[in-house]
């Protein structure tokens, strides 16, 4: 089995997660091993950071120390989970990767884009996926649903925030025409998947690429995901 990263880009409430399950759970089907995680998290460590990262009472965080929590959160998971599971031949789904810090950190935030991707280097170890799915679908929508039970530290930023963020993750795509693949955001989740896969289909076996069966279980657990 080949080893790959793929990473999910986007704003808030594109759906990310859902998007993961349903690849992952079609490509179990199709015979491989499949690690889904999530920047910032994914280790006990990074789940720690994480809480750090989100808390609304943190609200004098500096850019920097913000950025390097990111990339403490990522240098964990990159050593502790992600590099074994690329080495041992699996499929790794990462929900967020080095292009957010991008567009959040330099883009919206305001820190230099080059010391940014200096510090992503550092954190990802030098990992680059080989193909990246942005999610894309209106900034207001996406912010509207993510936040419909409360706001975390970066999801409470302004609108203006939010825009640069979305303007940010263009500008990626733009720079990145053969790793970074849109995606637009369909009513039906199940629409999206269709397309999703088309982005990363030529990365997998004939099998993964047959009709897809999503189960009603398969709806069941999504049903609750961002
Ligand atoms: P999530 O809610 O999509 O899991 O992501 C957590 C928040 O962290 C989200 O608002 C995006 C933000 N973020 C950054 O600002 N920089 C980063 O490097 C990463 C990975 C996430």
């Amino acid at each position: 089995m080949r080893a790959v990263l793929i990473s999910f880009e986007g704003g808030e409430g594109v759906g990310k997660s859902t998007q993961i399950r349903l690849l992952a759970a079609r490509l179990v089907q199709a015979g491989y091993e499949v690690c889904c995680l999530r920047e910032p998290g994914g280790t006990a460590i990074g789940e720690q950071i994480r809480h750090i990262l989100l808390d609304t009472a943190n609200t004098g965080m500096a850019p920097t120390t913000e950025l390097l929590l990111y990339e403490a959160a990522r240098a964990q998971l990159v050593h502790e989970i992600i590099r074994p599971a690329l080495d041992a031949g699996k499929v790794v789904l990462v929900d967020r990767f080095t292009d957010s810090t991008l567009a959040y950190q330099a883009f919206a935030r305001g820190l230099d884009a080059e010391l940014v991707k200096t510090a992503n280097a550092l954190g990802s170890e030098g990992l680059t996926p080989v193909r990246t799915v942005l999610l894309d679908q209106d900034m207001e929508t996406g912010l509207e649903k993510a936040t419909q039970e409360g706001a975390d530290r970066l999801e409470a930023e302004g609108r203006a925030f939010h825009q640069k963020v979305h303007d940010g993750f263009e500008q990626l795509l733009r720079e990145n025409p053969g790793r970074m693949v849109r995606v637009a955001c369909q009513e039906s989740k199940i629409d999206t998947h269709a397309l999703v896969f088309a982005a990363v289909a030529d990365l997998f076996n004939e099998q993964a690429g047959q009709p897809f069966a999503i189960t009603e279980q398969m709806l069941q657990d999504i049903k609750d995901t961002k």
